[in-house]
């Protein structure tokens, strides 16, 4: 199917025939979970993962799963396209009530929505891009993917209005992640990410890049970075599923190393492009 074809509820349609009720949660409230999975040449990547993600993101908001593995696949993939790489967009909202109000209804059933979209190259993979550094005004909940993303919408739009791709979030003194992406950072040649826990979102990307570190013998940890230390790193890289790793070489005002895409960079993104092709021959 076209990327213009979508699922809503148990059909396939065209994108500007999917229609839901302005009474749906996730309208009225962002009431909802999402996930973002893609698929390179009709394989979708690490699927596991990014279900077991979703499973932990519903019961978080305690919503129950109307679909098990075998059937979101089997919804999946007539949407899938082996002549392209697609990210597919998954959301699932506490469904439609019958007023306005906050507390969860009795009964109601989920709002199932999918849509796909070309993946396509990130532009700037060889110049690398700018990022600011700001404080992480969003709520205690990083590590579910909900729907409710106004404090990433307006974290990532005071860096667009700054020429930057992406807002570095700054929680207490340490880095968290940026608006849609997790943060890596090279400090004395070792490769830090933060750990997980309720400030991040688990990214699947970023778990990728780990597994490629250990069985490459690329020295890492997982382990909290302080905004002063991240001043110091002589790489910073931005991850995510659409994106994939983005090398950062402007933070503020500040050039990183010789303000182009360093070495560790060079070499995990061709291990992680490696695997990706790997993943699916
Ligand atoms: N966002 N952190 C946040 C806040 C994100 O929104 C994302 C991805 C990530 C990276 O996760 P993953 O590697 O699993 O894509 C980290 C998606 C792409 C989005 O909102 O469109």
């Amino acid at each position: 199917m076209d990327n213009k074809t979508v699922y809503l509820n148990g059909q396939y349609l065209p994108l500007n025939e999917a229609k839901i009720s302005v009474l749906d949660r996730g309208f009225l409230f962002g009431d909802g979970i999402y996930e973002v999975i893609p698929s390179y040449s009709g394989h979708l990547f690490h699927f596991s993962e990014h279900m077991e993600r979703l499973e932990n993101s519903l019961s978080s908001i305690r919503l129950v799963n109307p679909y098990d593995r075998a059937q979101w696949l089997e919804i999946l993939t007539p949407l899938l396209d082996t002549s392209r790489d697609q990210s597919i967009y998954l959301q699932i909202t506490r469904g439609v009530d019958s007023k306005r109000d906050h507390t969860f209804p009795e009964k109601t059933s989920p709002t199932v929505f999918v849509m796909c979209s070309n993946i396509v190259p990130f532009a700037k993979l060889d110049s690398g891009v700018k990022a600011i550094s700001v404080d992480d005004s969003r709520w205690e909940l990083c590590n579910v993917k909900a729907t409710t993303l106004l404090a990433n919408i307006l974290l990532r739009q005071q860096a667009v209005e700054k020429g930057c791709a992406e807002a570095i979030l700054v929680k207490d003194g340490y880095v968290t992640e940026g608006t849609a992406s997790n943060i890596f950072a090279v400090i004395d040649g070792i490769l830090i990410t933060p750990p997980q826990g309720h400030e991040i979102l688990p990214g699947i990307t970023r778990n990728v890049i780990l597994d490629i570190a250990k069985k490459n013998n690329i020295p890492y940890s997982e382990d909290i970075i302080s905004l002063d230390a991240l001043q110091t790193a002589s790489e910073i890289w931005l991850t995510s599923s659409t994106r994939e790793i983005i090398p950062v070489v402007q933070l503020d005002n500040e050039i990183i190393a010789d303000g182009k895409p360093g070495p560790l960079w060079q070499t995990m993104n061709r291990l992680f492009q490696a695997y990706k092709r790997a993943s699916h021959e």
